[in-house]
């Protein structure tokens, strides 16, 4: 069964988000193990050169490269992914590279109509970038809406046409995986490039 990091996308004590990633832990159980993994304890990120990195972060690196695939579940703050969010990806793309070549799917949920789109758009791209280089399952966009009500008391979603859209994302995500595994002729080499990457060198 493939083992999945679930990165919940925010610092707050309460998230719609984290719901959403605790359902889908429950609701794909015989599908996938799903590790929720907390951002809540970084320090901000400074560019620490020599310094080592913080233990937190090996852990959090360590798991990710264990896993099959990571689920990141993004809030928008201002249009964008939250700053917490960023700063574990920042932490995340410095003297360690988990996401080179990682299959990543993308959720969101906002409590306004557009499901954290916007924030979607940028996390694509923050990944997309030569330090992270995550594989993102294209052509996909879970976008919860209204996100304070879609969840009843148990934290399952009420909308079954949310539900299904998920059910079928998830899938689609079991089979992006499969066909990841198989896309590594490159992987030893984008690997290479991410740890030494340089931007002061960059042409
Ligand atoms: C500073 C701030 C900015 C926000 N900006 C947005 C926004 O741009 N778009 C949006 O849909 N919700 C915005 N929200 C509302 C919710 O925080 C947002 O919908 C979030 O995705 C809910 O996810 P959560 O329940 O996991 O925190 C903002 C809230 C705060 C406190």
């Amino acid at each position: 069964m493939d083992k999945f990091v679930a990165m919940v996308g925010t610092n707050a004590k309460t998230s719609t988000n984290r719901t959403l990633l605790q359902y889908m832990k429950r609701h794909f159980a015989d599908q996938a193990e799903l590790q929720l993994m907390e951002i809540t304890d970084l320090p901000l990120f400074n560019k620490p050169e020599n310094s080592p990195i913080p233990p937190q972060v090996v852990t959090m690196a360590t798991a990710i490269d264990d896993a099959d695939g990571v689920i990141i579940a993004t809030p928008e703050y201002d249009h964008s992914a939250p700053a917490a969010l960023m700063n574990a990806l920042e932490w995340l793309s410095h003297r360690v590279h988990p996401f080179v070549d990682k299959p990543v799917m993308i959720v969101g949920a906002s409590y306004g109509s557009l499901g954290s789109s916007r924030a979607q758009a940028h996390l694509r791209q923050i990944l997309d970038s030569p330090e992270l280089r995550a594989r993102i399952m294209p052509s996909s966009e879970y976008l919860l809406g209204h996100s304070l009500q879609a969840f009843d008391d148990k934290g399952n979603l009420t909308d079954a046409k949310d539900a299904k859209k998920l059910d079928g994302l998830f899938k689609d995500f079991l089979t992006f995986v499969k066909f990841s595994g198989e896309l590594n002729n490159a992987t030893g080499l984008n690997k290479k490039e991410a740890k030494d990457f340089d931007w002061s060198t960059l042409e």
